[in-house]
């Protein structure tokens, strides 16, 4: 049996990640859910930016932003940044993450999130009550150490990583279970019902 609710917002699970906006000098950071790649080539993304917060404007007005994937080791400065505004707060100051500069584009990324995307904007729209920027990944750096092959970007070890999980709906945060198996693969086992 299943029940109905309407039309909800909900999804799991989710990556937390934080967008970084901003000048190096006035970057602020953003804790955004919210987030999907929408093309492989070239890479592209999409994140939901509220209207009313300070990240919106400021990705419009300066046309890039960096998207950080954050471990469940920062998960309370995760969190902070997501219930505190640039309007009245630096987050980098009182969090106490680290900047560093990007390669190509303006904003800086973040030194303790292991997968940093550096992003252009492309695209611009509002969608329902929210903003929904598309940005194209110009530029991919991933911790050294998270990787078994430094030379190959797929080779990265997702438990050393090990990304913060949020669950839309519940508001819960979570980590990653065990890997129960191969992508593309475990799918031709299937016996086909006649
Ligand atoms: C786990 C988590 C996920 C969030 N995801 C989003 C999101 O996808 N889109 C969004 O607009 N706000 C999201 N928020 C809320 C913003 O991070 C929050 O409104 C923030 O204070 C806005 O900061 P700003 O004013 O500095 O831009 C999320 C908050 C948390 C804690």
């Amino acid at each position: 049996m299943k029940t109905t609710f309407g039309p909800k917002k909900i999804m799991f699970p989710c990556p937390t990640t934080l967008v970084v906006t901003g000048s190096f000098e006035k970057a602020n950071i953003v804790t955004i859910a919210w987030v999907s790649l929408l093309s492989s080539s070239p890479p592209t993304l999409g994140i939901s930016v509220g209207q009313n917060g300070f990240s919106g404007n400021e990705i419009k007005k300066n046309g890039n932003f960096s998207v950080n994937i954050a471990s469940a080791n920062i998960m309370t400065e995760s969190d902070f940044c997501g219930i505190n505004s640039g309007k009245d707060i630096d987050k980098f100051k009182a969090t106490g993450l680290t900047k560093l500069p990007s390669k190509i584009i303006m904003s800086p990324i973040i030194k303790e999130c292991p997968l940093n995307l550096e992003c252009k904007l492309v695209d611009a729209n509002i969608v329902g009550i929210t903003n929904h920027f598309i940005g194209e990944i110009v530029e991919t750096h991933i911790d050294t150490d998270k990787l078994r092959n430094v030379n190959i970007y797929n080779s990265f070890d997702i438990e050393a990583i090990n990304p913060l999980i949020y669950i839309g709906g519940a508001r819960e945060y979570r980590v990653l279970g065990r890997k129960v198996g191969d992508t593309y693969q475990i799918g031709k086992n299937l016996k086909v019902k006649e």
